[in-house]
């Protein structure tokens, strides 16, 4: 079997669980390298992973894949690093947010788009935390009875920002224990014992909602491909440590029972049914961190509009969301085929 040359840039939150991920895959890797801000040596699970700086594009040169876990924007490495590591022959699988909606970038969930890898330019997006977590839930609903109009609330995991913010999170208990004055540097608010109703920045494209919210609806649409698709979110942080939760209220253009769906989920590939209200088994953060399923619960009727579902999700947004599908796009390419 070919063996591949990896490398992450980043090993925060996301490029940590790649790491563990390929080992416990059994990726058929030949190197993996890291690419951070400094040189060093980072232990994971009792085994060293070489950690260097990516000075430009030629340090891709003879790595099949690189998966981007490092942070977004204009001085971030996707913009400086990733087309040059792309047209170099490196298939870039990227887990930030700059390229998600370019239309030359595939944007991929496995079990719902693999067909759009087919037309890639070396460059793959990996769709965020909050969309993977609700379209995992959806896609197979969505092709039963077409979805017309999505709400989503979330309650998304601190991991979901990324190492500093855990750190944050436990800091700020141990303080609040300890009855010491509270440290805080990544969050707007208090996150222990507390929410906090904006992820992401204020959106330029629509006033009053937050960047978290406008790409829910943006990625979907891309995804499932179908632009009629309407959707809006509110997205909000609480105090959990890893694992994403979403309240999703569905109206479909055609039926769909409660019963019909719940038959579907139980099929549907990457999902996990934990739907027993009357016995308390409903999907939780704590259940779904370190799974590979997205867990699917209290599936019931919207009475509220023609043809409406309403679900609880959960999603490891580290894995699934992150890690875990990157690695997915990657088995996927060499299983196409494509690599
Ligand atoms: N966390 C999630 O649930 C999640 C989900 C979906 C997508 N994402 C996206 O995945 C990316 C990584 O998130 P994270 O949570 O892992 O962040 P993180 O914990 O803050 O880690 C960021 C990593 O990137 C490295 N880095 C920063 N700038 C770099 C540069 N210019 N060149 C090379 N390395 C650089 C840092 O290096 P040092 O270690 O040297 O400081 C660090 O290792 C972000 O784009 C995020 O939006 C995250």
């Amino acid at each position: 079997m070919k063996k591949y040359n990896v490398c992450m840039v980043g090993i925060g939150a996301v490029g940590t669980e790649i790491v563990r991920l390929l080992r416990k895959r059994n990726f058929p890797l030949a190197k993996l390298t890291a690419f951070a801000t400094r040189e060093r040596t980072e232990m994971i699970d009792g085994q060293p992973v070489e950690v260097k700086v990516a000075n430009g594009p030629e340090a891709f040169a003879g790595y099949d894949f690189a998966f981007f876990a490092g942070t977004e924007g204009a001085k971030g490495a996707s913009k400086t690093l990733g087309w040059g590591a792309a047209e170099g022959g490196c298939t870039v699988i990227d887990n930030g947010d700059d390229y998600r909606m370019d239309p030359r970038v595939p944007l991929v969930i496995p079990e719902i788009n693999a067909e759009a890898l087919k037309k890639h330019q070396n460059f793959i997006a990996n769709p965020n935390c909050s969309t993977t977590t609700a379209l995992m839930a959806l896609y197979a609903l969505h092709r039963e009875a077409k979805i017309k109009r999505l709400v989503c609330c979330t309650y998304q995991a601190v991991s979901g920002t990324g190492a500093a913010a855990i750190r944050e999170l436990e800091a700020q208990v141990r303080a609040w224990v300890a009855g010491e004055p509270l440290p805080r540097e990544v969050y707007p608010a208090q996150i222990a014992f507390n929410v906090i109703a904006q992820i992401g920045s204020e959106s330029k494209d629509l006033p009053g909602y937050t960047s978290e919210e406008v790409k829910l609806g943006r990625e979907t649409r891309k995804i499932l491909g179908d632009d009629s698709i309407q959707v809006v979110s509110t997205c909000v942080r609480v105090p959990v440590v890893n694992g994403h939760s979403e309240a999703l209220h569905i109206e479909f253009h055609n039926p769909i029972s409660p019963e019909r769906a719940r038959e579907i989920l139980e099929k549907t590939a990457g999902v996990k049914v934990v739907d027993d209200l009357h016995n308390s088994q409903f999907p939780t953060p704590i259940a779904v961190s370190g799974q590979y399923d997205t867990l699917v619960g209290r599936i019931r009727k919207d009475p509220t509009v023609p043809n409406g579902l309403a679900l609880f999700v959960c999603g490891d947004n580290i894995w699934k969301g992150a890690a875990q599908n990157a690695i997915q796009i990657a088995e996927k390419m060499i299983e196409m085929g494509l690599k």
